[in-house]
């Protein structure tokens, strides 16, 4: 990833996605949603929200409201996979601490305790935390670009991780 990667969209970009949504405020979901799927980090840069609040004649706090509400929308550049670990209690309980420390060590990332994402400065992959998948029984449980592994173990995981980052580096190298 370049630093270009992560420059908002052009004009040209958002103009045709605002476009293709009329009416003044019940499209804002919509528009918010296709941008970010169009940038290439998967996130939403300020100059983005400030368009959309624009062209809506919306206050820029009103589509920020809507970014922060909804969880899948990114406020920061994202990484180009995505582990999300389960710390809902019945994972806790079986082990997700030992998931996130062994993604830190895996990872070389500095990231606190509450803080529920990340992303590595290569934007390889971007860690998230969430309240309960709804598949305690599995428990721990991780999704891996969606992907949900249940009795998931620290190793397994670490080797998943591996595999992710290895796969990349060899697509990159052919
Ligand atoms: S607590 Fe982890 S899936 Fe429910």
């Amino acid at each position: 990833m370049t630093q270009a990667d992560e420059a908002p969209l052009s004009e040209e970009q958002l103009s045709e996605v605002i476009a293709r949504y009329p009416d003044r405020t019940g499209d804002v979901l919509s528009i918010l949603e296709r941008l970010q799927e169009m940038h290439p980090l998967n996130y939403l840069p300020k100059e983005t929200l400030i368009r959309v609040a624009e062209a809506k004649r919306l206050a820029l706090s009103n589509v920020f409201s809507v970014v922060t509400f909804y969880s899948f929308f990114n406020l920061c550049p994202q990484g180009r996979h995505t582990v999300t670990v389960c710390r809902g209690t019945a994972c806790h309980t079986r082990g997700s601490n030992l998931l996130m420390n062994g993604l830190r060590a895996e990872i070389g990332g500095v990231w606190a305790d509450g803080q529920s994402s990340y992303t590595t400065p290569d934007h390889e992959l971007s860690v998230h935390t969430v309240a309960c998948f709804g598949q305690c029984a599995m428990a721990p449980v991780v999704a891996v670009d969606h992907e949900i592994y249940g009795r998931m173990s620290e190793m397994k995981l670490r080797q998943r991780v591996r595999q992710l980052v290895r796969k990349e580096s060899n697509d990159e190298d052919s």
